[in-house]
């Protein structure tokens, strides 16, 4: 399978020197049982299945099966700043370190991991063969920091790698990765990896008396 400006020793090369400089120290996990509570008002959009997110309109990310250490690191994001959604900046900036080891342990459940021998469904685009150095070929992060793609909303993706080729939202890994793709290998990649499995979930939302407590 060819790349067209990477090869595919150095991108694996070069998710080892990521690996070796991202890896953090060994942390406790986050308390499930602090992390439901906190966690609550966050089923308002991400207990909900399908739900969308106005202007622009693109689904709500399904977090249950993500890395815990993800979603810490993409709600640290938000709330510097580098990722510029105003929602989830107003969530993300009253929350402690503590706050979101917690809640990331409540909202991820088990993270999902690929069955031994997995075989992709579908055939992978071209530009695949550079992500699977990190996002795995089944769309599996083959670490904490790297997000699981498999089974995530298709219109997502798209959204996401779209930004980060803008460089509205700031990442130095993905940036030059994203800024090589052309719309159309965009939309390829989303769709390929929104097809894999086992496939992220969303966390079905109670029915309670907090059900308008959306924002
Ligand atoms: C009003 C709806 C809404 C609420 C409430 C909400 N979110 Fe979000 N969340 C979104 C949207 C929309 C996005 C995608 C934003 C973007 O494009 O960066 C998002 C993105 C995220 C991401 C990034 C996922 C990824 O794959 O990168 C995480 C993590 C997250 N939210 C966690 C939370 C937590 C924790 C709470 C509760 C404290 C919460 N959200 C509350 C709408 C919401
Ligand atoms: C060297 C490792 C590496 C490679 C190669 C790589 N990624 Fe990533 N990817 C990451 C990291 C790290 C993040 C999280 C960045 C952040 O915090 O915003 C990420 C984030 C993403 C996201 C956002 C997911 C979310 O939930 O918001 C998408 C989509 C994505 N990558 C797609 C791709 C595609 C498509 C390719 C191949 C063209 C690719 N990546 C290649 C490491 C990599």
């Amino acid at each position: 399978m060819s790349v067209r400006s990477w090869s595919y020793p150095v991108v694996l090369s070069l998710a080892a020197l990521f690996c070796a400089a991202l890896t953090p120290p060994a942390q406790a996990a986050g308390d499930t049982a602090r992390g439901k509570t906190l966690g609550y008002t966050c089923l308002g959009c991400h207990g909900v299945i399908d739900y969308k997110n106005a202007y622009p309109t693109y689904s709500v990310p399904k977090l249950v099966g993500q890395h815990p250490e993800y979603i810490v690191q993409a709600l640290k994001e938000y709330k510097s700043g580098e990722r510029g959604h105003a929602t989830m900046h107003a969530q993300a900036s009253s929350m402690s370190d503590q706050d979101m080891e917690d809640i990331a342990a409540y909202l991820s459940g088990t993270p999902i991991k690929a069955a031994a021998g997995a075989a992709a469904v579908g055939t992978p685009p071209a530009p695949v063969a550079t992500c699977q150095a990190c996002h795995g070929l089944n769309g599996i992060g083959i670490m904490g920091t790297y997000p699981t793609l498999s089974g995530q909303h298709a219109d997502y993706l798209e959204q996401a790698l779209a930004e980060y080729r803008a460089g509205s939202r700031r990442n130095g890994i993905m940036g030059p990765f994203a800024s090589q793709l052309k719309a159309e290998d965009i939309k390829a990649v989303a769709e390929y990896f929104a097809k894999q499995r086992p496939a992220l979930g969303t966390l079905a939302r109670p029915t309670t008396r907090y059900s308008a407590a959306a924002q």
